[in-house]
């Protein structure tokens, strides 16, 4: 029997490069995945539900549509996230709403309505993808560190809360990660990705920077019954790098 047989997830950022991969590996365990994302035009899953999480009644009624798409609802991943890069200075006013909204408002209310529905079979699991960068600040990234630190300390709250019900909410906290994310940053600032990428391999103590998979491994554990003793953790996934 697969470890996640009979199980039904809601994956959010299913597009991403971290979200394929949770989404992939979720599927190949024997979970049946609905997926979320602005497009998802070629990402393979049991249901899609596209929208925009800036639109709060979307998030709002995501875990609904998930639990009536596949039938229940033990499982969600709040992976989607943006990344908006400099100094307060320099941050904008839609910078700063898009980054409360994704990162921050969009958990929030996919927890807060997925809560209920999890608790009525006492049985569910929560894990949002935070970052290293929200446990200990990152250069001139304020405010993308300021939303994953409050979404790490939501983590710690909300596993506090509802564990109770028999739901168990945790977090992973990557370092940089080979995904669209990382890579456009670098296109954006004149770099070839391949060789930023491999030159930030250098400074990483395992001699690479993360691939997808790297993290959704983690995902999927903290998700699973390997993970059952597990509440409010805030996993670092950083193959040795500390926030510099
Ligand atoms: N890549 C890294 O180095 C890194 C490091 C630490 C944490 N993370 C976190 O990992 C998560 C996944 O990131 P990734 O690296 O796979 O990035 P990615 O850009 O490949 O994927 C993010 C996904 O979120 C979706 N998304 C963004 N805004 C949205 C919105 N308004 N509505 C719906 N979906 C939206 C995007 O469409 C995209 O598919 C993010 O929360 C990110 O902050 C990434």
């Amino acid at each position: 029997m697969a470890a996640f047989d009979g199980r039904r997830a809601l994956v959010t950022g299913a597009a991403g490069g971290i979200g394929q991969a949770i989404t992939r590996m979720l599927r190949a365990q024997g979970a049946r995945v609905a997926v979320a994302d602005r497009m998802l035009t070629d990402i393979v899953a049991d249901a899609h539900l596209p929208g925009d999480l800036r639109d709060a009644s979307y998030a709002d009624g995501l875990p609904k549509a998930a639990h009536d798409a596949l039938g229940g609802l033990d499982i969600v991943v709040n992976n989607a996230g943006v990344i908006i890069r400099g100094p307060v200075s320099e941050t904008t006013d839609d910078d700063w709403d898009i980054s409360l909204a994704v990162n921050l408002e969009g958990p929030f209310r996919i927890c807060r309505a997925a809560i209920p529905l999890m608790a009525a079979t006492g049985n569910g699991a929560i894990v949002n993808v935070a970052s290293c960068w929200g446990l200990r600040p990152g250069p001139n990234h304020a405010v993308y560190c300021m939303t994953k630190a409050a979404l790490a300390s939501l983590t710690q709250c909300m596993g506090m809360d509802h564990a109770h019900q028999g739901i168990r909410i945790n977090a992973v906290c990557p370092n940089e990660v080979n995904t669209p994310m990382l890579r456009t940053g670098f296109e954006k600032r004149g770099f070839d990705p391949d060789t930023a990428v491999a030159e930030l391999g250098k400074t990483v103590p395992l001699g690479r920077i993360a691939e997808p998979e790297d993290i959704a491994e983690v995902v999927l554990f903290l998700a699973s019954d390997a993970a059952r003793y597990m509440v409010g953790a805030l996993v670092e996934v950083n193959g040795g790098k500390a926030v510099q």
